[in-house]
């Protein structure tokens, strides 16, 4: 198998996007991720831009590029234009590596060499060719890239690449600089270039393409299938504009379709998961839930269907396992749409075994929870579990609740219970919605019980959480705990002080105590 030579250029060209600079510190922590990685080059910056990047490409190259012994250790490379005093400072801040390399580049299409240069074909050849002697004055290991070269005269481009390769360049990139091309054009494009220069084989041929047309990792496999061997990505796929190749894309796609590749990266992918967390976090670009490989949802089933499918044979709908990035498990999200079987596999691996007359009565509730609120959490469903295993019987059960309340409005609760078939119903006012209610209740049981504790908690997350409530109640020196849960938390309040109050009733009926109750209405 051959293989493919990841260049991450996350710290540079992905350090280029809008508002996504980093520090020295905090280049060096990617780095150390990147190594971590095992990518095969790292693109530390661009030395001569500042004085602060060329610190941080030293720090890098000294550290991260010096390896430890047994522990894979990247090539570290700057980039320089074809200009000597860019060159020189690209030397300075990459040679302590154990591996370092000069990245060179000056475009060659017509548009840049005419309006940005205001020079010739011939003078930017020549220059190409002076600049990538120079650097092998430094090391063998010189990058070489033809900027724009999609849009480069056809028969320009390989004759720069020719002349470089004679110079000495030992990679050269062809880079996809404004993400102009489509998979086929640039697969053609590397595959006619391979054919044409003739010294070819003397140097890797690399690509680097831009997601203008978000089609920046197609056109990367594309020159895979047709001989390129190095591709430029980033974390993320972070860069100038739209973005470079997303690494992670690049890397499980030739690691899953290597029946098509024929190929193999030098990649832990288990650590592409990190990488892409840790880049996030640095540059703050958050990652779009559906983003293929380190997406939230990109290893998450939600329907019904999937859902059973997955319990039955995770590959009916998974084509990667998402340990392979990183990632502990796939989420099978419970929701409206999920299943009896979805739930259930849910609920043994929270390690609740349920009979089948269980599983109906809890597959109900969680149908009524799962219409309220988007996502049921395992939080959540241990709460369902614990609401359903009361050991009190249930003296009164809470059939209605109205509330009113508000700024300038006298909070009233208007409260219905049922008691073995008996609907009692009852409304008071109060300091707020909760005493209202309270007090509604006590209205109809008849007990006035001292609420000592309220506690209000979130038991999953997102805006539509649980709320869970829990009371201590005291009856003539008789506590009693009482716990509910709801989407709404006054709905819990009441469920979880009804409770408390049945647990009452049931200690003071067995003392003989008897509560008042209402006649039904
Ligand atoms: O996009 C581009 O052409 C570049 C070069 C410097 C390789 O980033
Ligand atoms: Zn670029």
């Amino acid at each position: 198998m051959d293989k493919v030579i990841i260049f991450d250029t996350t710290l540079r060209d992905g350090e280029q996007s809008p508002g996504c600079s980093m520090d020295a510190a905090e280049k060096f922590e990617v780095a150390q991720q990147l190594a971590r990685l095992k990518v095969d080059v790292i693109e530390a910056g661009f030395p001569i831009s500042s004085p602060g990047d060329f610190q941080a490409v030293k720090r890098i190259a000294g550290t991260v590029g010096r390896g430890k012994k047994g522990v894979h250790t990247p090539q570290i490379c700057g980039l320089a234009r074809c200009v000597k005093t860019d060159i020189d400072a690209c030397w300075n801040a990459v040679k302590d590596a154990r591996f370092p390399r000069i990245h060179t580049f000056i475009a060659t299409s017509d548009i840049h060499i005419e309006h940005k240069f205001k020079s010739t074909r011939a003078q930017i050849l020549d220059r190409a060719v002076e600049m990538v002697k120079h650097a092998r004055k430094y090391t063998p290991n010189v990058e070489f890239s033809p900027e724009d070269a999609v849009r480069s005269d056809f028969d320009y481009l390989c004759q720069v690449v020719t002349a470089v390769i004679d110079a000495g360049a030992s990679t050269v990139n062809i880079p996809d600089t404004v993400g102009y091309s489509v998979p086929v054009e640039f697969g053609n494009l590397i595959k006619r270039l391979i054919e044409r220069v003739p010294n070819v084989k003397k140097a890797v041929i690399s690509v680097h393409c831009h997601n203008d047309l978000g089609l920046a990792v197609s056109n990367s496999l594309a020159a895979v299938l047709n001989g390129a061997r190095q591709v430029e990505c980033t974390v993320n796929g972070l860069g100038e504009r739209a973005g470079n190749a997303a690494m992670e894309e690049v890397v499980m796609a030739i690691k899953t379709r290597k029946d098509l590749f024929r190929a193999s990266t030098g990649v832990d992918t288990k650590e592409i998961y990190r990488a892409s967390r840790l880049v996030s976090q640095i540059t703050g670009m958050v990652v779009q839930p559906n983003k293929a490989i380190v997406g939230a949802n990109a290893f998450a089933h939600s329907s019904g269907i999937h859902q059973d499918g997955m319990i039955k044979n995770r590959t009916t709908y998974e084509i990667m396992n998402p340990e392979e990035v990183g990632i502990e498990e796939s989420a099978l999200l419970l929701t409206a749409r999920s299943g009896r079987n979805g739930l259930n596999n849910r609920l043994k691996h929270l390690g609740f075994h349920l009979s089948v007359k269980e599983l109906d009565e809890i597959f109900e509730r969680f149908k009524t929870l799962a219409d309220k609120k988007k996502y049921v959490f395992d939080e959540d469903l241990t709460a369902l579990l614990s609401e359903g295993k009361s050991e009190t019987p249930e003296t009164f059960a809470l059939e209605y609740l109205n509330i009113s309340a508000g700024t300038g409005t006298i909070p009233t609760a208007t409260v219905r219970l049922n008691k073995g078939g008996k609907v009692f119903q009852e409304a008071a006012c109060g300091d707020g919605p909760v005493d209202a209610m309270t007090k509604a209740v006590d209205k109809i049981t008849g007990l006035k019980p001292k609420m000592e504790d309220y506690s209000l908690r979130s038991v999953s997350s997102g805006k539509d959480a649980l709320g869970e409530v829990t009371v201590r109640v005291d009856h003539q020196g008789l506590k009693m705990l009482g716990r509910g849960t709801s989407t709404d938390i006054i709905e819990a309040s009441a469920k979880a002080y009804v409770t408390a109050v049945n647990r009452l009733l049931a200690a003071s009926n067995k003392t003989g105590a008897k509560p008042a109750i209402k006649e039904k209405i």
